[in-house]
């Protein structure tokens, strides 16, 4: 009996880029892979272009075919846009399915979302999988990183084919079950949340080259070029190096100099800030990274103010290129302990018991946030850590304590220039604020007490007390 006999390893439904190019790394790595697709016409093409591939895969125009195909206990990974598109595509497959077959979301989904379907799926004795994939087109081609989310069965299930075609960081695949229902695709979630932190912090980087220092756009290539080699070595900084030393072909210009300063966003980033103060968290470096798109998208405001609201800018020293280089080591390293403080929330609030070193280790390669960083907070996630808290692990502390002096210097630079470093500045205060342990708050219940009888602790008693308030004068 052939394998195509026996049915297909996975049906893939879903051919847009990120499904097909999923659907050629599995036949890629020898499993026999069905197809299937809203649009029925995408089928035929896709495995005609498929070249030596397409002997492993098979196409399906009918859900019902599509299924059929599938050796069971089945797994069918969809890759469709989230939401209700999604939710019409599990009500059709449902009643075709059997016991213990496996539907896989591995788009990026609300996390919510996907604990509604894995409990509604669970009834039907079938599975639900949320499984975040980064790494965008190439990466699901030749090597994502894979948070998945779902039952230990489910799991078993899928593992031999996910660690097959996951990016290997020295052989070991960036892919885990890292708990159930919506912890793979919450994981994934503030990932974005950081990889928006990575980004507006390597643009405002680039900003204060360009409009503090008066550098060229294939200048703050080269100069991010060189910071591969060192701390920062990341997938980020090495496409925002080789982005500004791309040249437009139509006006030879820089490309990122013809491009318009509107960011666009899929909502990824804003769903972290939603449930990290759900929480109780304030994830402040990635919050001013989504409100940075925001303010960006603004383009007319920004353009009707500029003439009319004076930046009362002072001269400031000129950053120099280390002090850049370490000041966004520091505010990367802020960022991403941010990103895990949400998680470590959301893991408690979920009961996940997410393993903080193992998610540092899958994003190691693969995925966008990708960096030589990821792996020395693997290590210190590994050792016992005060608090829980990533900034306090020895190795981390040391590495903010040569850089934290650069971030301050820089974001100085930037205020007093007038030159806005939202994601720099948040991270920085955020370190202010963790690092003392006497803060303002005692005024806050102070207020609170005053005017709402909101009561307070004190620090030589225990219990809740109320203030004897003097009286506020009458005017
Ligand atoms: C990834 C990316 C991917 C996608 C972002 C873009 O990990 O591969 O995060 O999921 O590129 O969702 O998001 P925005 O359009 O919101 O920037």
């Amino acid at each position: 009996m052939t394998t195509h006999e026996k049915g297909a390893d996975i049906g893939v439904y879903g051919l847009g880029t990120m499904g097909s190019a999923l659907a050629l790394n599995f036949a890629d790595h020898e499993f026999d892979v069905a197809v299937s697709n809203k649009e029925p016409d995408w089928i035929a093409p896709f495995i005609q272009n498929a070249g030596p591939l397409a002997n492993r895969l098979s196409g399906h125009e009918s859900l019902a075919d599509f299924v059929a195909a599938i050796a069971r206990p089945r797994n069918i990974l969809f890759m469709i846009p989230s939401g209700a598109p999604l939710d019409a595509m599990i009500d059709a497959i449902l009643p075709l399915l059997d016991k213990d077959d496996t539907i896989v979301d591995g788009g990026n989904a609300d996390f919510n979302a996907t604990r509604r379907r894995a409990e509604m799926v669970a009834e039907t004795g079938c599975h639900f999988v949320g499984m975040g994939v980064s790494g965008g087109a190439e990466g699901a081609r030749h090597g994502p990183s894979m948070m998945v989310g779902g039952t230990r069965q489910s799991w078993d299930q899928l593992r031999p084919m996910v660690e097959a075609i996951a990016a290997k960081f020295e052989g070991d695949p960036c892919v885990d079950h890292l708990g159930p229902d919506g912890a793979g695709h919450f994981v994934k979630t503030v990932h974005n949340g950081i990889e928006y932190a990575d980004m507006q912090m390597i643009a405002e980087v680039y900003g204060i080259l360009r409009d503090v220092c008066g550098q060229t756009a294939p200048e703050i290539g080269a100069l991010f070029e060189s910071w591969q080699t060192g701390p920062l070595s990341s997938y980020l900084i090495e496409v925002s190096a080789a982005a500004l030393q791309t040249v437009d072909g139509d006006t030879d210009q820089p490309l990122v100099d013809v491009i318009l300063d509107k960011a666009g966003q899929k909502g990824t980033g804003r769903w972290t800030l939603i449930e990290a103060l759900k929480l109780g968290q304030s994830a402040s470096a990635i919050e001013a990274a989504v409100g940075a798109r925001g303010w960006s998208s603004e383009k007319a405001t920004r353009q009707a103010a500029e003439p009319l609201l004076n930046a009362a800018a002072q001269t400031a020293d000129m950053p120099d290129p280390d002090d850049l280089e370490n000041a966004l080591l520091a505010a990367r390293i802020l960022g991403h302990a941010q990103g895990f403080r949400v998680l470590s929330a959301a893991s408690d609030e979920f009961d996940w018991q997410l393993d903080m070193a193992r998610i540092s280790e899958i994003w190691r390669a693969g995925c966008i946030i990708r960096s030589a960083l990821l792996d020395d907070f693997a290590d210190a996630f590994r050792s016992e850590l005060p608090e829980n808290e990533l900034i306090l692990a020895p190795e981390i502390r040391k590495m903010l304590e040569g850089s934290i002096g650069a971030l301050r210097r820089v974001v100085a630079a930037a205020v007093l220039s007038g030159v806005a470093a939202p994601s720099l500045s948040a991270s920085l205060v955020w370190y202010d604020t963790i690092r003392r342990a006497r803060g303002t708050a005692n005024l806050i219940q102070a207020q609170r007490d005053f005017f709402g009888a909101h009561g307070f602790e004190r620090i030589d008693k225990v219990g809740a007390h109320h203030g004897d308030w003097n009286e506020v004068a009458k005017t």
